[in-house]
């Protein structure tokens, strides 16, 4: 796979099947529209409607006057409902607030409902379900914002490189949640850090010790469905553990320092000593991982969520003549002199650029596909969180082969066939 590909060549022809009239009329600005058809509006939907979600959607809606939400899709209709009543008390965007009732998706198809009938669709529900929503996505033809992770498993991934593989022929933006490359601050010092400011990297250190995240109880009208789906964090096959669903932010940004280049291999340990309570699933509350690369070069990765422990999240890359401390955007020489630092007072949302670029990017007509890195640093977290698990140290290849499933399929989850599995143990069962 090659680096972030911006394709500014889209064709008319192909533009127009992309996404249906709006797009059209928003392509057409570039071939000098006029100015009724550059305002022609772009019907967004969310398809997960919780706190990211609710989060994008607004500002999908502050990032291009023409976008009017048109859709919402949840497993829950509260959950709708609740969104619906936050993103109408935005003052910025509630006059283009326009969801009727039915179109109010609800149930585990209700991404099928939001997909059909809009042109911009948001990808936020619990990671396990994204090959398939961005699977409909793609076959469909629309511009995607999807959050991070894309995938729990190897057929997840598979699935998911397909999907973009889909929506890079048909010229579909699809922007990637992974919301640090888009904060101006960490492209300048990666910028630096690429072009030498530290020397040649002979390391890279990332960590994201948090605390304790929420849990939503267990109520007694709930199936074992809904209480998962209410506490998905805690589920491998909704979140993928914690090392995919939080600390890929910090893979994908030592991924970044090492020039997108994924590493070859890694092991880990990691297992539960906080959360050890049966509420908290069969996920694991901490992760150490070793990231070796092709030439050598290793990342040491540290992730746990422990309430009352330190908390501390940095990512450092040392190299031949300094350090690059990404998270404070500071670059130090071998001495600790600071030799550079962020200084600029411009606004820099990082979550509010991300949306920005996709709506720019499909008023201008250009194309934006994060599919590279979006890929590869979900597919360093499950080679961290495999390694864990089993033991044994596990290989990038390993993982896009990986035949270990833990997404089951819709039927079940319809059927109520929801997994229930123990908390992996190094050295027992397949996890790769
Ligand atoms: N980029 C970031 O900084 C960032 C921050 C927070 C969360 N996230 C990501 O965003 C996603 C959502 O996280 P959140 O914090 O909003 O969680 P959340 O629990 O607040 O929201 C998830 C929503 O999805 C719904 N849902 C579950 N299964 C569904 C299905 N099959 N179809 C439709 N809806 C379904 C839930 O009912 C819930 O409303 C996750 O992938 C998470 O990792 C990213």
């Amino acid at each position: 796979m090659t680096k972030q590909h911006i394709d500014r060549t889209v064709d008319r022809r192909t533009f127009l099947q992309v996404s249906g009239v709006a797009a059209a009329a928003a392509l057409s600005s570039v071939h000098g529209a006029t100015a009724q058809e550059s305002a022609a509006p772009l019907k967004v939907g969310l398809i997960g409607c919780g706190g990211r979600g609710t989060g994008a959607l607004r500002n999908a809606l502050l990032a291009d006057e023409g976008t009017v939400c048109w859709a919402l899709g949840d497993a829950f209709e509260d959950m709708a409902r609740e969104c619906l009543k936050n993103i109408r008390k935005e003052r910025k965007v509630a006059d283009r607030v326009n969801v009727e009732d039915s179109r109010i998706f609800t149930g585990l198809d209700a991404y099928k409902g939001v997909i059909e009938s809009c042109d911009v669709v948001i990808l936020a529900t619990p990671p396990g379900f994204r090959p398939l929503h961005l699977t409909a996505v793609a076959e469909a033809g629309k511009h995607c914002f999807c959050e991070k992770p894309v995938a729990v498993d190897g057929p997840g991934i598979r699935t998911v490189l397909e999907a973009c593989r889909i929506m890079k022929e048909k010229k579909a933006n699809l922007v990637s949640g992974l919301c640090y490359r888009y904060e101006k601050k960490k492209q300048e010092i990666l910028r630096r850090i690429h072009e030498g400011a530290v020397g040649e990297i002979t390391a890279v250190e990332c960590v994201y010790n948090t605390s304790g995240l929420w849990h939503k109880g267990r109520k007694p009208e709930w199936s074992e469905l809904d209480y998962q789906l209410r506490n998905w964090l805690y589920f491998d096959w909704l979140s993928g553990d914690h090392i995919t669903e939080q600390h890929i932010h910090s893979l994908d940004k030592m991924l970044w320092i090492m020039g997108n280049k994924p590493p070859v291999k890694a092991w880990a340990s990691g297992g539960r000593t906080v959360r050890t309570d049966e509420k908290y699933g069969n996920i694991y509350d901490h992760f150490n991982t070793v990231f070796e690369w092709e030439n050598g070069v290793k990342g040491f990765s540290s992730c746990r969520q422990w309430e009352n422990a330190t908390t501390a999240v940095y990512d450092n890359a040392y190299g031949t003549t300094g350090v690059a401390r990404v998270q404070e955007h500071i670059i130090q020489d071998r001495q600790g002199n600071v030799t550079w630092k962020w200084d600029s007072p411009e606004p820099d949302d990082m979550y509010q650029n991300e949306l920005d670029a996709l709506f720019a990017a499909i008023r201008a007509g250009q194309h934006i596909d994060n599919s590279q890195y979006m890929i590869d640093s979900n597919i360093m977290a499950i080679m961290g969180r495999a390694a864990a698990y089993s033991g044994q140290v596990v290989t990038y290849q390993q993982v896009l082969e990986s035949e270990v499933a833990l997404f089951p399929s819709l039927d079940d989850l319809k059927a109520g066939r929801v997994p229930i599995r123990p908390v992996p143990v190094p050295g027992k069962g397949q996890y790769i």
